[in-house]
């Protein structure tokens, strides 16, 4: 119920268009009946000498005509309700897009893309076919099924018609469970789809594991074994639809059988003429169709409600960060961050993954973060971004609540250079210019000269027209991060995250990049997540995180006079460092041998 009123404000949208269809098939209908009662018309004059050859003509002509209306008419009833049908189809899919945009960053971690675009393709696909071609079968074999009716019952004899109509409203009532075990049946179909299709997409953006652990055959297995499940689930589907439309078509044969013995009878005994009994087995064979068309009809609205469910359940999640009702949309952000006893459990989590994170950030400084891997600091980034949720009064910009800041104010005002560096298959240049309206070049290239990626990207034989691949594989790990820092560059936000954005340059580029920052950044907040302490040592504060809790906070210079733990990454980061240059010269000094 909740599904038909769901759609039911689409159809709404569209009424005209489906009214003038609805209309023209009427017309075309009642066009359609015309035709035997010509010929039944013909053949009684014909027969009993009331007719001359022109009159014949005439009839003839009557009929040509006839035909051009119908065909003109199934063209305009085709152009109204499939036009809107397709209009629908694409209204939805829009609004779903749409709708999953709002979706928070855990929403996707619990739906892969494999079950949405599922939805996004086949199911949409069936609720067309539910709102298009069934509509026309629903109305087409209703009214197509009243008139014959009527006009047999008038035209011809009362007693036949109700031996031809016993056996549809049979049928019609035995359809409604068709109809139930067909939706519960096709729902497991779309399920079985949706996970092979996961498995699908997944293995292959996964691909160079596999074959880097040379698991194809595994993986193949896995892969039949989803398909099989698929191809059972749909063969279920079939066998129902197998079973059921021949004995549509048996019962449909006898009922023809038995009126056209029966009409036989009567035209014989002289209680209808010949041309009525010619005539009513023409709307015998009108009614074949609207028979059969009801177990059509009933298949693909099962299916088109099972599919509309696993729409609707889409719209139904509700996003779970939204601005709330007073959010203040800021004209721009100076960039003071503070965190103010900041603790953060994970969904699903137990343990706080963050625990009384205090502290002060004036506008124009650098923060850095150093910890283990798995200490929070991409958690504590992404709660700035507001991806998750924080508790009011724990994290504030400018002194305001992030949670008072509306969500475009908020990410229009930070530049971000995410851990994964994801790139979109698309140009660099488009890349790069992501963030912005306009894909000024003279931009562009401040950023990428900026993030040192300016070199590489004029060496590409296309240069900023260089097409990435998907999940930007023809770029090198380095390249790609110095891509995505460009990306985050061009936006000259107030507050900048690096979000472990040098791990994958070498220690020169990582200077250079790091004196441009120092240059570009002038005056504004950058946050820099850094596992090597030459990343961050300059930086106006360091935090130490350890178990998503602030262990220590100063200058360098400060954290090494302190002797904590900071010192002791430092001195073992040397000792690593000096250890490695030994290694080289000997290298070096080996190869001179
Ligand atoms: N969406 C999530 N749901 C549940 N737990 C999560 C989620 N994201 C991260 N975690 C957990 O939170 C902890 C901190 O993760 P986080 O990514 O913030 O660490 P990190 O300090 O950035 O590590 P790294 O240096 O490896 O990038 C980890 O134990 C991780 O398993
Ligand atoms: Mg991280």
């Amino acid at each position: 119920m909740q599904s038909f009123k769901f759609m039911l404000q689409y159809l709404k949208k569209y009424k005209y268009r489906y009214f003038a269809g609805v209309l023209t098939l009427f017309i075309v209908d009642f066009m359609n009946l015309l035709v035997p009662k010509i010929t039944g018309t013909i053949i009684d004059g014909l027969t009993l000498n009331t007719i001359n050859m022109n009159k014949v003509y005439i009839y003839i002509l009557s009929i040509i005509g006839v035909g051009a209306v119908i065909a003109i008419g199934r063209f305009f009833w085709r152009f109204f309700i499939f036009g809107a049908a397709r209009n629908i189809e694409k209204e939805i899919r829009n609004g779903m897009f749409n709708h999953l945009e709002k979706m928070s960053v855990e929403y996707f971690n619990e739906h892969k893309a494999g079950d949405l675009m599922t939805r996004f393709l086949s199911d949409l696909t069936a609720v067309r076919k539910a709102i298009g071609p069934t509509v026309i079968s629903i109305f087409d074999a209703t009214v197509m099924t009243l008139m014959v009716v009527v006009q047999m019952m008038v035209y011809v004899n009362i007693k036949l018609t109700l031996i031809a109509v016993i056996p549809m409203i049979l049928i019609c009532v035995s359809e409604i469970y068709y109809g139930k075990l067909m939706e519960k049946r096709f729902k497991q179909s779309q399920e079985a789809i949706s996970s092979m299709a996961d498995f699908v997409q997944e293995s292959f953006s996964g691909v160079r594991v596999i074959k880097a652990f040379v698991r194809e055959r595994e993986e193949f297995k896995r892969f039949s074994k989803a398909n099989l499940l698929s191809k059972e689930k749909n063969l279920s589907v079939v066998k129902l639809q197998a079973v059921v439309m021949p004995l549509l078509d048996v019962i449909i044969g006898l009922s023809s059988l038995i009126t056209l013995v029966y009409g036989g009878y009567l035209a014989l005994i002289g209680e209808i003429t010949l041309g009525k009994f010619v005539a009513f087995n023409q709307y015998v064979s009108m009614l074949v169709w609207p028979m059969l068309a009801c177990g059509e009809t009933i298949t693909m609205l099962s299916q088109g409600g099972a599919s509309l469910k696993r729409i609707k359940a889409v719209f139904d999640e509700k996003p779970e960060i939204f601005d709330k009702e007073n959010v203040e949309n800021l004209e721009k952000i100076k960039g003071k961050i503070e965190f103010k006893n900041l603790t953060f459990i994970h969904r699903g989590d137990s343990e706080p993954t963050l625990s009384n994170i205090n502290l002060k950030v004036e506008a124009g400084t650098t923060l850095a973060i150093i910890g283990k891997t798995g200490n929070g600091k991409s958690t504590l980034v992404n709660l700035l971004l507001h991806l998750y949720n924080a508790n009011d009064g724990m994290i504030f910009i400018d002194d305001k609540d992030i949670n008072n800041i509306s969500l475009k104010t908020l990410r229009e005002n930070i530049a971000y250079v995410p851990q994964d560096n994801f790139l979109f298959s698309n140009t660099l240049k488009s890349n790069i210019a992501f963030g912005v309206e306009n894909e000024e070049m003279e931009r562009i290239k401040k950023a990428t000269i900026a993030a040192c990626i300016h070199d590489n990207i004029i060496d590409f034989p296309e240069g900023y027209e260089t097409i990435v691949g998907e999940r930007g594989v023809t770029l090198s790990g380095g390249q790609k991060q110095r891509s995505s820092i460009a990306r985050a560059l061009m936006k000259d936000a107030p507050i900048l995250i690096l979000d472990d954005a040098l791990s994958a340059v070498d220690t020169n580029t990582e200077e250079s990049i790091l004196k441009n920052l120092k240059e570009n950044r002038k005056g504004k907040t950058t946050i820099l997540i850094a596992h090597r302490i030459s990343t961050i040592k300059n930086a106006d504060i360091i935090m130490v995180l350890d178990n998503g809790k602030i262990r220590e906070v100063g200058s360098h210079n400060e954290l090494i006079n302190n002797n904590g733990i900071y010192k002791d990454m430092f001195e073992k980061q040397q000792l690593e460092e000096a250890l490695e240059k030994r290694e080289k010269n000997l290298d070096k000094d080996i190869n001179n041998i």
